[in-house]
């Protein structure tokens, strides 16, 4: 879609991932392609191996993952300009003879049962109600498929005044996604994964963010860093024409100071979160 087919208006009452995705925001996780690439590797994905990425947004990682390990694998997200975006980018990168990209739901995924040897997310599962999407997830994965999570974490023990603020930046993603964003525990993580019948579950905490020696790959990526700097130049651009748009930049940059800090300055409540690198797998039998 060109740039310029939606107006401000209706830009404004896009949801806050199809805005995201309308922008085409590359990808959201804090652990950058390295988290990608070891999620990839603790799930043994290989050329032969069929797997669904959900809540993909606009296919970076996905592509990505694809490239890396050859594999088959299919994207979805409930964010239809996402979806688009995720479209394009495998015609671009040429690779849409083994990855399809489409809309679907986390809750109700348009698949049958065991259909995949691997079901990934990243970033998504902490912005969904646990329960119901565990046990999707379970039912399209072949028997003896793996799961693969690459999410954020909360230590168990914080002090009263960190707590606080995370919980507020929690809520004020919450608010402007529009989604039950929850940071879990490492241990609330690995029990989830195993309550929902998982076997073998092993849980990987992080706390080192994106290295900035993954930029010059982060750019490639992209698409250049002519790419990068167009999508900065759109990203002001409706700052400075919209002030629903201005807030939800300014509310984010709040909660995304408290969650991970600045380059340099890591704020309090930043050091005691991270990412987990989550796998498990379905019971062979079941
Ligand atoms: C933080 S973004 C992560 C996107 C992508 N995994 C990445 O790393 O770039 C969360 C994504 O989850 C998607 N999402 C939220 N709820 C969903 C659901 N019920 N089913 C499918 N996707 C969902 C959003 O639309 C959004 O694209």
């Amino acid at each position: 879609m060109a740039e310029n087919d939606l107006s401000i208006e209706e830009i404004e009452n896009l949801s806050y991932y199809d805005f995201m995705g309308y922008l085409e925001v590359p990808f959201f996780q804090i652990g950058g392609l390295t988290s990608t690439e070891r999620l990839g590797e603790l799930c043994q994905i290989d050329e032969v191996k069929k797997v669904l990425v959900v809540g993909c947004g606009t296919g970076f990682n996905a592509c990505y993952l694809a490239k890396k390990f050859g594999c088959w694998l299919v994207g979805v997200d409930v964010a239809e300009e996402a979806i688009k975006k995720a479209k394009e980018r495998a015609e671009r990168e040429n690779i849409q003879d083994r990855v399809e990209f489409r809309v679907g739901d986390a809750y109700d995924l348009p698949f049958e049962a065991a259909t995949f040897d691997v079901v990934i997310t990243q970033f998504v599962s902490q912005f969904l109600e646990m329960k119901r999407a565990f046990k999707e997830f379970t039912r399209v994965l072949k028997k003896g498929g793996c799961i693969g999570i690459n999410e954020m974490f909360k230590d168990k023990d914080m002090p009263p005044k960190v707590a606080e603020e995370l919980l507020e930046a929690e809520q004020i993603i919450g608010d402007i996604t529009q989604l039950p964003f929850t940071i879990h525990t490492s241990e609330e993580w690995k029990e989830w994964l195993e309550n929902t019948g998982f076997k073998g579950v092993e849980i990987h905490e992080n706390r080192e963010l994106m290295s900035l020696k993954e930029f010059p790959l982060l750019i490639k990526e992209i698409g250049g860093s002519g790419k990068l700097f167009k999508l900065m130049v759109r990203i002001m651009k409706y700052a400075l024409l919209s002030k629903v748009i201005r807030n939800r930049f300014k509310k984010l940059s709040k909660a995304k100071r408290v969650l991970v800090g600045a380059p340099i300055i890591k704020s309090a409540t930043s050091q005691h979160v991270g990412y987990i690198l989550g796998v498990g797998k379905k019971e062979s039998h079941k």
